[in-house]
């Protein structure tokens, strides 16, 4: 049987990972500051992880959510001691669309409303109220267009009020930090902004932190720079390092009744025994504060470098926009320097995602790689 084949590939098979590092079936050695998309946040193959999950196998893999899953209070009870918002509620699921799929469908339960206001270039997932909440027309299916989504300029706070006063909106969607669009900080004014209207007009403000989340921008969430609480928070990407889990976390003044959520594989055993360890990671190596402090000095050395047009980011989640198209250098990064760094939808501009233990050391080898690049592209 052939594979559906929707993605292009590198020539490429990682084997086996290590930190920051991986190995092909040649016996390669690459640097990863692509992280899988954001998903290794703790590193590959950390021995925690490796640890908690197969101890975990040995007992019990899975059962449904019709029975009681210690697993569950304890995954939430170390995320509520760490993010910011031990008093809100944790839904578990098992990807990012998933979380978005569920906050959207929250919000619409409890406001009665269908509208969603979103931002350009924004990126929520691919599944139904997800992909139409996205700006990319072209991974939208006609099934997906049902005119739920209000667009509006990502950080502008001029006339946002406008799109609350046709009274329909029930929730507004935005990125901590936009990823897909090639790494926007959203601000604290327009975050702000934001808050300020939802409270006005009884919208519920969701957070989509899935890329942004998890300790990567040097904060738990990122839109905590702002200072500004969310209502529903979208977790996925780092939350698992890999294992497939996501979360939302929901503020106390939504009440849960039976049935109202659901999902078969989500908040399993295993999925939760991979995030209770990465965030023991998380906690035991400080990772948060790695992020923050290698992250800052990182950018800062980024930015003197030729060819830049602007750093933007926070923390490990950094965007590198250059005065030309990047593709040819994210291939010579990865074939003759070992490098795996990411694209966006932005053409110019290099995503880097590393995961969050990552040295100063291994950034200076990206340094290094990039200042030989673009002296033979000047
Ligand atoms: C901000 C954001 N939201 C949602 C998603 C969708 O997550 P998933 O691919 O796990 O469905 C992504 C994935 O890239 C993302 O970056």
């Amino acid at each position: 049987m052939n594979l559906f084949e929707v993605y292009p590939l590198y020539d490429i098979e990682p084997e086996k990972g290590v930190g920051e590092f991986i190995w092909d079936t040649k016996g390669e050695k690459y640097l990863d500051l692509y992280g899988g998309h954001a998903v290794i946040s703790i590193g590959h193959s950390h021995p925690h992880y490796v640890q908690k999950i197969s101890d975990q196998l040995k007992k019990i893999g899975f059962y449904s959510n019709s029975v009681h899953i210690p697993l569950q209070h304890e995954l939430a009870d170390k995320l509520g001691s760490v993010c910011g918002y031990e008093e809100y509620k944790l839904f578990l699921i098992n990807s990012g669309a998933e979380a978005v799929e569920n906050a959207l469908k929250l919000a619409s339960f409890k406001t009665g409303k269908k509208k969603v206001l979103t931002f350009s270039k924004a990126f929520h997932g691919r599944t139904s109220a997800a992909v139409e909440v996205t700006e990319n027309m072209a991974i939208q299916a006609p099934i997906n267009k049902n005119g739920h989504a209000v667009f509006s300029p990502f950080n502008k706070v001029e006339g946002l009020e406008e799109h609350f006063l046709q009274g329909d909106i029930a929730a507004v969607i935005v990125e901590g930090i936009q990823g897909v669009a090639g790494v926007n900080v959203a601000s604290e004014p327009f975050l702000k902004q934001l808050r300020g209207l939802c409270n006005k007009h009884k919208a519920v403000l969701i957070l989509d932190e899935i890329q942004s989340g998890y300790g990567r921008s040097g904060k738990f969430f990122a839109h905590q720079y702002a200072g500004v609480k969310a209502d529903i928070i979208c977790m996925a990407k780092g939350m698992g390092n890999g294992f497939p889990i996501g979360g939302i976390l929901i503020s106390p003044d939504f009440e849960a009744s039976y049935g109202l959520l659901g999902t078969t594989f989500g908040g399993n055993h295993l999925a939760c025994a991979a995030a209770a360890a990465v965030l023991d990671v998380i906690k035991k190596e400080n990772l948060m504060e790695n992020a923050a402090t290698v992250g800052e000095k990182f950018i800062e050395e980024l930015k003197l470098l030729p060819g830049i047009v602007e750093v933007r980011g926070r923390g490990l989640m950094i965007g590198v926009e250059f005065d030309f198209t990047i593709e040819a250098l994210r291939k010579n990064l990865l074939f003759k320097h070992k490098i795996f760094t990411g694209n966006s939808s932005n053409k110019n501009t290099i995503r880097l995602l590393p995961t969050l233990g990552i040295s100063y050391a291994s950034l200076d080898l990206f340094l290094e790689a990039l200042k030989k690049e673009t002296a033979l592209i000047a």
